[in-house]
């Protein structure tokens, strides 16, 4: 087995390569590793991080207040608490479930089959770039309210944003790179968010310009800090579930037979593509009081970071974790999009991701577009795979063949 040396840091090259290898040694010989570099502490455990997530009062989200406040232009949702953060998470949540998905969904199929009809007739297509990344950026757009002409621009301010939140360590250049994104996408934003105040529609802008909360409503400010919240959120892990869907489906060729024969059994691939390989491996959180993990304390106000991959790959938690299998008994399909989820890809307690219903729905309405489009997909011959990211991680690009074909989207011109 990899050993967990002294000199072992999560920050080398070794570990960005194939964190996967690092995560039981971890969880074994180093269940509390800290980071000298970054004075943090690094948890791999199920039970210490699902501790960490559902422990709101000895756990809290100040760190976002350096790492994300920045960037989105104000305080984000993830670091509100109590009545402040129920009102608003409610907001959001309506905005993401119930009739406004389901209106959503049309808006997917559309986008999903406007973006993939170009590559049909060539038998190629990167999942990644070409397909996955602009599709949840316009799927967000949509549900934003926002015009999918500006999509590149503001797909590039929004890397820059997401830099800021997903680095560990940050160069002053990049640092004032990412800032500088931020600041022209809050200029982007507000004259919109002014326009939706005087004309609401039935975008997410609107609902945040017109919800109250305590009788008054939210500034522009507050809103823009959602809006970035929004978009920095839901776009990122959602293309990367797609690629990761993909690849797992493709490297176990008779669960994918067993998926496409029958495709309500998408809904599990991709619970178990989430318990697999997270999109989102780490979630910080600020030590309130010195804690101990493992006969180790970790003093107050030092930063945690939960290893999200580790600890679904936990055997305390699932058996043979390593194995993909989306039969697998201790899933638990059902509740795999809510509160009660087993595996910690969308977090867990409080702050749990408020669009895992949403991104269940989008991921599951493309898939079941794109299986029987991409018929005998396989990798691209030659093409060497990448995962690319430590905080968020996922295919840097997922080049796939298959038979070329003339055929449209059904119900799409
Ligand atoms: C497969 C796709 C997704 C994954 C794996 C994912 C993962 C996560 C995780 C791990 C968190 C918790 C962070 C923490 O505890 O600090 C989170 C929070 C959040 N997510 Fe997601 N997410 C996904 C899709 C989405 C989508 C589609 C939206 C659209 C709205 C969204 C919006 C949010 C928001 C607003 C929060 C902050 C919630 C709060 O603090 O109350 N996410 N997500």
């Amino acid at each position: 087995m990899t050993m967990v040396t002294p000199h072992f840091s999560v920050l080398s090259e070794d570990f960005a390569a194939d964190p996967y290898r690092y995560f039981a040694p971890l969880r074994e010989q180093a269940p509390v590793h800290y980071e000298p570099a970054i004075d943090s502490y690094f948890l791999s455990r199920y039970h210490d991080v699902k501790r960490v997530l559902t422990d709101h009062r000895a756990f809290s989200t100040e760190t976002l207040q350096v790492r994300a406040e920045p960037v989105m232009r104000g305080p984000v949702l993830a670091q509100m608490t109590g009545a402040e953060h129920t009102a608003k998470r409610k907001i959001v949540v309506r905005s993401f479930t119930g009739q406004a998905l389901h209106d959503q969904m049309r808006a997917i199929h559309a986008n999903a089959a406007e973006l993939i009809a170009p590559f049909l007739p060539r038998g190629r297509v990167d999942l990644v770039n070409d397909f996955g990344r602009p599709l949840a950026v316009h799927v967000t757009l949509d549900v934003l309210g926002l015009d999918k002409q500006d999509w590149r621009q503001v797909a590039a301010w929004h890397s820059g944003v997401a830099e800021f939140i997903t680095s560990i360590t940050l160069t002053a250049e990049r640092r004032r790179h990412c800032l500088d994104c931020a600041e022209q996408l809050e200029a982007y934003l507000v004259p919109l968010i002014e326009q939706r105040r005087h004309r609401p529609g039935d975008d997410l802008i609107s609902k945040l310009c017109t919800a109250e909360f305590d009788g008054i409503t939210m500034d522009n400010r507050e809103v823009t800090a959602l809006v970035i919240n929004v978009l920095a959120a839901a776009t990122e892990p959602a293309d990367k579930t797609l690629a990761l869907l993909f690849k797992h489906l493709i490297d176990h060729p008779e669960q994918m037979a067993q998926v496409r024969q029958d495709p309500n059994l998408l809904t599990a691939a991709i619970a178990e593509t989430l318990r697999y390989t997270p999109p989102v491996q780490l979630i910080p959180r600020q030590v309130e009081q010195d804690a101990v993990f493992a006969d180790i304390t970790i003093p107050a106000v030092a930063t945690v970071f939960c290893m999200i991959g580790a600890a679904n790959r936990d055997p305390d938690a699932f058996t043979t974790p390593d194995t993909f299998d989306i039969h697998r008994p201790d899933l638990g399909t059902t509740r795999s999009f809510t509160a009660a989820a087993q595996h910690l890809a969308f977090g867990t307690g409080l702050h749990q991701c408020v669009g895992a219903s949403f991104a269940r729905a989008e991921i599951e309405t493309v898939a079941a577009i794109l299986l029987p489009l991409l018929d005998q997909v396989r990798h691209t011959p030659g093409c060497h795979y990448q995962e690319t990211g430590l905080y968020t991680r996922g295919p840097a690009s997922l080049s796939l063949d298959f038979s070329p074909t003339r055929e449209t989207v059904p119900g799409h011109e």
